[in-house]
């Protein structure tokens, strides 16, 4: 069996910058605040009305098989982890193939809000172990700005918009996903919801009127199943892989809160050199946190670096990822800049 590796990656950021400031005029807020109880300085909105997930996730899409010198038709499947699609059915991943002309790929939307991109990524890497799929598409994308009440202020400073895909090749060596470890538990289900507008509670007045097709969060109570449930998965997979902390190149954790992210490596000992950080820039940007990691700090990634992946979000779901990075990242942001170069 070959492991499944990621090969390329790619992203798509809203221009619009949201900060602190902008907030403060919004909401009873203050960046100190902010700055200090969850880690973000700014988010990106994506503002335009007529696009949302699909077409973040297409753009993530197309950044990554422009960089990869890739031919859609090669992809065989799509996976996007979002829980903001632009509607219920046709899933998103049917607008994403359509929209970058992968005209011989099936796919599937994948609902596991902060944990979807570990979920997804998972799932695609047994599609490439299996022997039946050469190339998977997996993208985390969402528009929380869709879900989000602006006049919350316990709920309205923490999210942004993004997406960032990765492509799954079976790796040649011993690169690759080696090991996952997921778990869901729907007992604190109402911690962490957005109620309204599924077929429990269809959309009315009275469910608009109530703000029932918002997010809805109890902050502190899922912040300490969310230390909790990050620092365990954490340990699992180190224990199963007898991993030290010096063989960990990075943890690239799920970006919920600077002090979620900080007692999550400070748990497995590791010194915050070594883990990826981006929340400051672009809040919690749900299903697209990991990959966009991945974005921000490919060229430092090289063959075999071993990376720890960890995530905890509503429903409760939660897990971590042990993997072997597959490419040196330097050469992939150079073939980046000859594109960029050639296109001109
Ligand atoms: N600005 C200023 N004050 C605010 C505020 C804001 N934006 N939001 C809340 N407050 C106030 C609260 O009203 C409360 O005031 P009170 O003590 O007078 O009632 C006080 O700040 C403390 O609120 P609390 O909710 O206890 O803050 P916190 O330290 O727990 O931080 C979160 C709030 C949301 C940042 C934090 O709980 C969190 O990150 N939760 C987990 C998020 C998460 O992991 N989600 C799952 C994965 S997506």
């Amino acid at each position: 069996m070959s492991y499944a590796a990621i090969t390329a990656v790619g992203h798509f950021l809203p221009e619009e910058r949201l900060t602190n400031a902008d907030l403060e005029r919004l909401v009873d807020t203050d960046d100190e605040w902010i700055r200090t109880r969850t880690g973000i300085r700014e988010r990106r909105i994506l503002r335009d009305p007529d696009k949302a997930t699909a077409y973040m996730a297409s753009n993530a899409a197309q950044d990554l098989i422009e960089k990869r010198g890739l031919d859609p038709e090669e992809i065989d499947a799509i996976i996007v982890a979002t829980i903001t699609p632009d509607m219920f059915f046709p899933a998103t991943a049917c607008l994403v193939q359509h929209e970058i002309g992968a005209s011989k790929a099936w796919g599937f939307d994948l609902s596991a809000a902060c944990s979807g991109f570990l979920f997804a990524l998972s799932t695609g890497a047994q599609m490439i172990e299996s022997g039946r799929h050469e190339k998977v598409l997996v993208i985390g994308a969402d528009k929380m700005s869709g879900i989000t009440n602006f006049e919350d202020r316990s709920t309205c400073v923490l999210f942004g918009d993004a997406a960032a895909a990765v492509l799954l090749e079976p790796d040649p060596g011993d690169c690759g996903v080696i090991d996952f470890y997921q778990r869901v538990d729907g007992k604190h289900a109402g911690l962490l919801s957005m109620p309204g507008g599924g077929s429990l509670r269809p959309p009315t007045y009275e469910t608009v009127a109530k703000g029932m097709h918002f997010l809805q969060q109890q902050g502190r109570a899922v912040f300490k199943y969310a230390v909790d449930g990050m620092a365990r998965a954490a340990e699992e997979i180190m224990d199963r892989h007898q991993l030290g902390i010096d063989d960990i190149r990075y943890l690239v954790p799920h970006q919920a809160n600077q002090r979620i992210i900080d007692t999550t490596a400070r748990k497995m000992g590791l010194d915050s050199d070594k883990v990826m950080v981006n929340i400051d820039r672009y809040g919690n940007t749900t299903a697209a946190t990991i990959p966009l990691c991945f974005a921000d700090r490919e060229e430092e990634l090289r063959r075999g670096d071993a990376l720890v992946l960890v995530a905890f979000g509503g429903g409760f779901t939660w897990g971590s990822c042990y993997l072997r990075w597959a490419y040196d990242g330097s050469k992939a942001a150079r073939a980046r800049e000859s594109y960029a170069t050639a296109a001109l």
